[in-house]
């Protein structure tokens, strides 16, 4: 068979290690031949193709970002896009497709394999580790581990400047890496997008950390909001999904608390150093077994499922219900952090 391999949305480490396990397998035991598509789903609405052979994967796995380039093209959102879809991979001779992303690059894969009949195996990755059906998402470990790092060395300089040190990471609609990397870290607050936040109760713990010798650490997910008020957006771009651009919570956040508590207040945000460099063994393992498995999928012929993380398993399940809606922090786990609030 001849198969096309394309990574959508934002990247994340482990993109590599998905697609060097792919054409291992693929070429190595199962005889097929692949396709690499440039930047998500533009390369095969506009034909934008490179090879993808055993000598192209060579020592790509530990390296960051994607061979392949990414983007966040909306096939659907094009005049005729998903026509011109289905024509390139016909003329490529293209039988199917293994596309690695996140919410909206699966769902693209699961309306174009729903709605148009296109064969399409997905695989999950991002680092926000929003995507249903699979426990966790590559790329999400390492993010983890890359923001608690950054909380580790944010007590220490907090504590000698006995300042209020916040901390944006990624997440828009779900606090994975936040709950997480705050949890590790050992935040004082852990701000989420899933609970609006009281800024006077952020300050009641502010002021309860400085009774101690040690000054506070604030986590705040990007999409976070207060009760009473979104602040306002970091600005109103938009991307080919509808999403905002977001960003600027912890500087609105600066802003309060430093007002309601006179404690000088000073606002880091880590942006894409999260979704950059080296993948973390775990994220390694999971993307290399994510990518064998598609292979699998692949010859069995199950197009519409995805590959996914269920306990130490990984099953197959369908495109449709992995993207029905967003994973996010339940209630009560996030009351497992609470405890160490303040
Ligand atoms: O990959 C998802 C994500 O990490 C979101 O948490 C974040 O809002 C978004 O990417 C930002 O991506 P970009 O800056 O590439 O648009």
């Amino acid at each position: 068979m001849r198969i096309g391999v394309l990574t959508g949305g934002g990247d994340c480490p482990g993109l590599n290690a998905a697609i060097r396990a792919i054409v291992r397998k693929g070429v190595e035991h199962c005889g097929h031949e692949f396709v690499g598509y440039r930047d998500g789903w533009r390369g095969p609405l506009e034909a934008d193709s490179r090879p993808l052979g055993v000598p192209e994967v060579r020592g790509i796995l530990p390296r960051g970002g994607t061979i392949l380039g990414s983007s966040r093209t909306n096939p659907f959102a094009e005049d005729g896009g998903v026509a011109k879809i289905a024509a390139n991979l016909a003329q490529a001779g293209v039988d199917g497709l293994i596309a690695i992303g996140g919410e909206d690059t699966l769902r693209v894969a699961a309306r174009l394999h729903e709605e148009e009949g296109i064969h399409v195996v997905g695989v999950p990755k991002t680092i926000d580790n929003d995507l249903n059906a699979t426990d966790y998402t590559f790329g999400f470990d390492t993010a983890v581990n890359i923001a608690m790092e950054a909380i580790d060395r944010l007590h220490t300089t907090a504590d000698s400047h006995h300042r209020v040190l916040i901390v944006e990471v990624m997440g828009r609609h779900a606090g994975w890496i936040a709950f997480h990397a705050g949890l590790a870290g050992g935040a004082n607050v852990i701000l989420i997008p899933e609970q609006r936040f009281d800024v006077e109760r952020v300050c009641e713990f502010v002021g309860r950390r400085f009774e101690s010798r040690y000054a506070p650490i604030i986590v705040v997910a990007e999409g976070a909001e207060p009760v009473g008020g979104v602040p306002e957006a970091g600005d109103d771009k938009l991307d080919a999904f509808g999403h905002v651009r977001l960003g600027g919570i912890a500087h609105w956040l600066e802003g309060e608390i430093e007002r309601r508590t006179g404690k000088e207040t000073r606002a880091t945000v880590l942006g894409h150093v999260q979704r950059g460099g080296t993948p973390t063994a775990f994220d390694r393992v999971l993307a290399t077994r994510f990518g064998l498995h598609a292979v699998d999928a692949v010859g069995s012929g199950r197009w519409g499922t995805m590959t996914a993380l269920r306990g130490t398993d990984i099953q197959l399940v369908q495109l449709t219900e992995a993207t029905a809606e967003l994973k996010v922090v339940p209630e009560a786990l996030f009351g497992e952090a609470e405890v160490f609030f303040g």
